[in-house]
């Protein structure tokens, strides 16, 4: 069990977002090993820019104790709505590149596939939107990473070219596809869903 788990959401500082099973939160020093559990995966580091590999305990206590807060810059932790708040991932939104909000995110693998995400990036573009007013939102991927493609696609994003991005697991650049998400296709997006039939 999670000792934040005992940390009424309320009583954690900056951004708080809710969605039907996870709360997104900054993280705290009590989940650096659950991060550091889930974060030393080879499959999680080569996906991501800047994540070290092996990641230890000391990587999650510096990542948590630096941890980048508002009002653009979010690097939030996923926790399942169960009775053990169990950590998941992690969501963050950050200017980069010259973009003023871009999407990151992973979640640990005992947790794929099962929309988590998804959920999360949802409620951060809706954030971005919404109460920062963002826009666009960008955001990029591997090639090779398929799931994250597909995870943009369900948010709303589209493809917008290709390039080199850093990975620090490979110590080099990797060839990368850029995605963005316009403030328009949002709004459509939001707006089909209050249309839907049967909604
Ligand atoms: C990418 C990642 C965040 C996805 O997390 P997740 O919670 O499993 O994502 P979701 O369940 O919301 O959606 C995954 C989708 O990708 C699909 N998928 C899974 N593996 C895939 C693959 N190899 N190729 C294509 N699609 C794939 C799933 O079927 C699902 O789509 P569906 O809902 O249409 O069935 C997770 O795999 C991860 O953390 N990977 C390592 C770090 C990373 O890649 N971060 C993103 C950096 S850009």
């Amino acid at each position: 069990m999670s000792a934040t788990a005992e940390i009424p959401p309320e009583r954690l500082p900056g951004l708080v977002v809710e969605t039907p099973r996870l709360i997104l939160r900054r993280p705290v020093r009590a989940d650096a090993t659950r991060i550091a559990e889930l974060a030393n995966d080879v499959a999680v580091a080569e996906n991501l820019s800047s994540m070290p590999h092996p990641y230890r305990l000391d990587d999650a206590l510096a990542f948590v104790d630096n941890v980048e807060e508002g009002p653009t810059r979010w690097n939030l932790g996923l926790y399942l709505k169960d009775e053990a708040a169990a950590f998941v991932g992690m969501v963050g939104l950050m200017p980069r590149d010259g973009e003023r909000h871009v999407l990151g995110y992973w979640i640990g693998r005992p947790y794929w596939n099962q929309g988590l995400a998804t959920e999360a990036a949802q409620a951060l573009c809706d954030h971005a939107f919404e109460a920062l007013g963002a826009g666009a939102l960008a955001a990029t991927a591997r090639v090779t990473n398929g799931a994250s493609r597909r995870v943009l696609e369900k948010c709303g994003f589209q493809y917008a070219g290709q390039g080199m991005g850093p990975s620090l697991y490979h110590r080099g650049l990797v060839p990368i596809e850029r995605f963005r998400l316009e403030r328009s296709i949002w709004t459509s997006i939001r707006n089909w869903a209050k249309t839907a039939v049967g909604a």
